[in-house]
């Protein structure tokens, strides 16, 4: 079985002297004596995060984006730079136009950049829809089948600036690895929703049980009923361990350590997951 150890690059939070916070996700996935880089952030402290860290990305052979928002694929163009020639894994829609509605009707932009889409149109680009395994035993879900009544996008989400027609993110994407204490998930903000997300993985993996989740759950704006629901089936799947981050909300990852006492825990940069080892 697998061990891993995950490195917080980028998250909205900072937790060690001298690293840089922003509203984004970034996570350094070593496993199986592979290195690979799930997200990039937005760009802004990526590079100041590595260097603080101690952490390099020129043996990092995979890039994971687990979905096209500017959060999570900002700082791509820049990792690029300080790798050689990776492979990228993301779905196709990650590069599609994305915009967000604001309370007052307008929309801003939330995909990502012309900067960062020809550096994934010019690089070793390889698109994925279905689950697939990489190297080092780490797995992609592919597009997550949205089947939970009560869970959505998370937010006001479209394809257009006049906000026509809705964006389902089908490009969003988890990763998980298999540990010797079950499965460990790695979301990016889980627009498929946390509770369809977590199944899926578990329908791939012989309904084994899901040991620890880390990443955005997207749960910020989501109703009481959603809340309740959701924490409902994550006591049913019997997940041991949480790191909820980035857009989770402060209200939702509140509920969860209230209701999940010592099993939930904060994750700003710098902070290191172990997972599936011996002790
Ligand atoms: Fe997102
Ligand atoms: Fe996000």
């Amino acid at each position: 079985m697998n061990t891993l150890k995950i490195t917080i690059l980028v998250e909205n939070t900072a937790g060690k002297l001298g690293v840089l916070a922003e509203h984004g996700l970034s996570f350094l996935i070593e496993t199986g004596g592979e290195k690979i880089l799930f997200d990039t952030g937005q760009g802004f402290v990526l590079k100041h995060n590595l260097k603080r860290l101690f952490q390099g990305l020129e043996n990092v052979k995979t890039v994971v984006l687990s979905h096209g928002h500017y959060d999570h694929t900002g700082g791509l163009s820049a990792a690029l730079s300080m790798m050689n020639n990776p492979a990228i894994y993301s779905h196709p829609a990650a590069i599609q136009p994305k915009f967000g509605r604001n309370a007052d009707g307008s929309a801003r932009f939330i995909g990502m950049s012309e900067l960062n889409k020809d550096a994934l149109l010019h690089s070793n680009w390889i698109r994925t829809t279905q689950p697939i395994e990489l190297s080092g035993g780490l797995r992609l879900t592919g597009t997550v089948p949205r089947i939970a009544s009560f869970e959505d996008t998370g937010g006001p989400f479209y394809r257009d600036a006049a906000c026509t027609y809705p964006d389902p993110i089908e490009d969003d994407q988890a990763a998980f690895i298999g540990t010797g204490h079950g499965t460990v998930v790695i979301l990016g903000c889980a627009h498929a929703g946390v509770v369809n997300t977590l199944r899926y993985i578990q329908s791939l993996t012989d309904n084994r049980p899901i040991h620890t989740v880390i990443g955005g759950m997207h749960l910020h704006s989501a109703s009481e009923e959603r809340i309740h629901r959701t924490l409902t089936a994550l006591r049913e799947l019997n997940v041991r361990r949480m790191f909820p981050c980035h857009c989770t909300g402060f209200a939702a990852a509140a509920r969860l350590a209230s209701e999940f006492p010592g099993q939930v825990s904060a994750c700003p940069v710098g902070t290191m997951i172990s997972a599936g080892e011996d002790s």
